[in-house]
């Protein structure tokens, strides 16, 4: 078996190294001609826990290969994934497909057995069977079926995520296409994954309704936390109370700056789109986007409040940027949105993250990024810890007073939007701790 894998991104890269783990012979092909050199060298471009070994592993076995030519893999190939990205498209919010219909048309001229086609990206329904459109049109001759195998895999733990995830859907109209992806995936089958079969469409549209249900999940915690705040309850013990429901389930009940990174910004934003397209809005969809916006304005409110009088070239130390930890991302992170509104207002801004400061640069330049967290919290009249890294969790908090501006209270400031430490704790050791939706 061979395949390929068009797109050497977060999601392609990590499922390249994971099928060639499995003892399949993968070829990865990424037109970013610098990205390719460097995985050649064996330099791995984005930051992933456990990514590096499996790649160095499975190329010097002689089973994973990069290359900027999909000529020759695609036309060995019995199945060929597209894992291209579909960001936003400027403007209405829509999945931007051209990187998917520009990967259709180039494999489709090197098609030259049965060939498997399958979309990997996220898409919207029916962009599959455009795709098979465009493949029809630019060689008549191809013998190929589409399929779609959205990609649930979390940034951060994503080898675990493909190596052990909850359910693999596989959506298909061909019963040769559906026996060549069984067999991909029989690995996964062999430790009882459930491997759940339909038709097109319909997992297309699991995709964006599980990536949806989520960010929901986060933003009714959010709002829920925001009215923790305004009646004095503690939205940790709420959510303990409703996740212990079966029914509801523990997880994504954590309150926090609002979501962000690669899928679930975009993601909400292009369901909402398609369903207002077909005349069945999904208002519950539309309503969360509008409110995490306003949670991440909120956090600045949050801010400038606890900084008061001070605010006016205020110095603040920001401990996480990415949209999560363990992850190098910063697409649509919440830093993207909070730091530039308080640096309007007058905020210098000493940062740092363990792996996303050189993307951060790119996005945020009038930061002064710093070497570690007791590096940025230097004279700094606040502390914004704004994503969890594990490094954070345990903070020296006497050796970051030490070298802080406390309030004219003699209090040092503690803005905690992830809620990582016990308010009471933060307040005997000496802060004012301001939390998310902790009374
Ligand atoms: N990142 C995630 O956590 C995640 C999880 C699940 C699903 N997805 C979905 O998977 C898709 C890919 O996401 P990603 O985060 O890996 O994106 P990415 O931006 O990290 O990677 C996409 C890659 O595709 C390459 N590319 C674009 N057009 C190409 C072409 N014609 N030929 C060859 N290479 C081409 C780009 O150079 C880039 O390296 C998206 O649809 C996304 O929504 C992402």
């Amino acid at each position: 078996m061979r395949i390929t894998i068009i797109g050497a991104g977060y999601v392609g890269l990590v499922s390249g190294a994971c099928f060639s783990e499995f003892g399949v012979d993968v070829t990865c092909v990424d037109n970013d001609a610098d990205k390719i050199a460097r995985l050649q060298r064996g330099e791995i471009p984005i930051f992933e826990p456990g990514l590096n070994i499996l790649i160095e592993r499975n190329s010097s076995a002689g089973r994973l290969h990069f290359t900027t030519h999909l000529a020759e893999p695609v036309r060995q190939s019995e199945v060929v994934f597209i894992a291209v990205g579909t960001p936003e498209r400027r403007g209405d919010g829509a999945a931007d497909l051209r990187y998917v219909f520009e990967a259709a048309r180039q494999i489709a001229s090197h098609i030259k057995k049965f060939t498997v086609v399958v979309t990997k990206s996220t898409v919207p329904v029916g962009t599959s069977t455009q795709v098979a459109e465009i493949i029809r049109t630019t060689n008549p001759e191809a013998d190929f079926a589409v399929a779609s195998n959205p990609e649930f895999l979390r940034e951060g733990s994503a080898i675990e995520d493909f190596m052990r995830p909850d359910r693999v859907v596989i959506g298909v109209e061909e019963a040769r296409a559906e026996a060549l992806l069984r067999s991909v995936y029989r690995p996964l089958y062999l430790i009882e994954t459930p491997i759940l079969v339909t038709n097109i469409v319909t997992a297309e549209l699991t995709k964006y309704a599980a990536n949806a249900f989520l960010a929901t999940k986060i933003t009714f915690i959010n709002q829920i936390a925001n009215l923790c705040e305004a009646v004095g309850a503690d939205a940790h013990g709420v959510a303990k109370g409703m996740g212990l429901d079966r029914r509801i389930g523990g997880k994504f009940l954590h309150p926090g700056p609002g979501y962000g990174g690669s899928c679930f910004p975009k993601d909400t934003l292009a369901l909402a789109r398609t369903a207002t397209q077909y005349g069945e809005p999904v208002t519950v969809v539309e309503a969360v986007i509008t409110a995490n916006e306003a949670q991440k304005q909120r956090m600045v409110t949050k801010i400038v409040r606890a900084l008061g009088d001070r605010l006016q070239g205020a110095t603040v130390a920001v401990l996480g940027l990415t949209f999560k930890p363990n992850t190098d991302d910063m697409r649509d992170a919440p830093a993207l949105t909070i730091l530039p509104a308080l640096i309007q207002q007058g905020v210098r801004i000493q940062a740092f993250d363990p792996e996303g400061i050189p993307s951060a640069r790119r996005h945020l330049p009038d930061l002064d990024y710093r070497t570690d967290a007791y590096d940025a919290c230097q004279g700094a009249d606040a502390v914004v810890l704004l994503a969890e890294w594990n490094q954070f969790r345990n903070l020296d908090m006497a050796r970051i007073q030490a070298t802080m501006r406390p309030r004219e209270d003699g209090l040092y400031l503690f803005c905690d939007l992830r809620n990582v430490y016990v308010p009471e704790a933060m307040r005997q050791a000496g802060f004012h701790y301001v939390g998310v939706g902790r009374g």
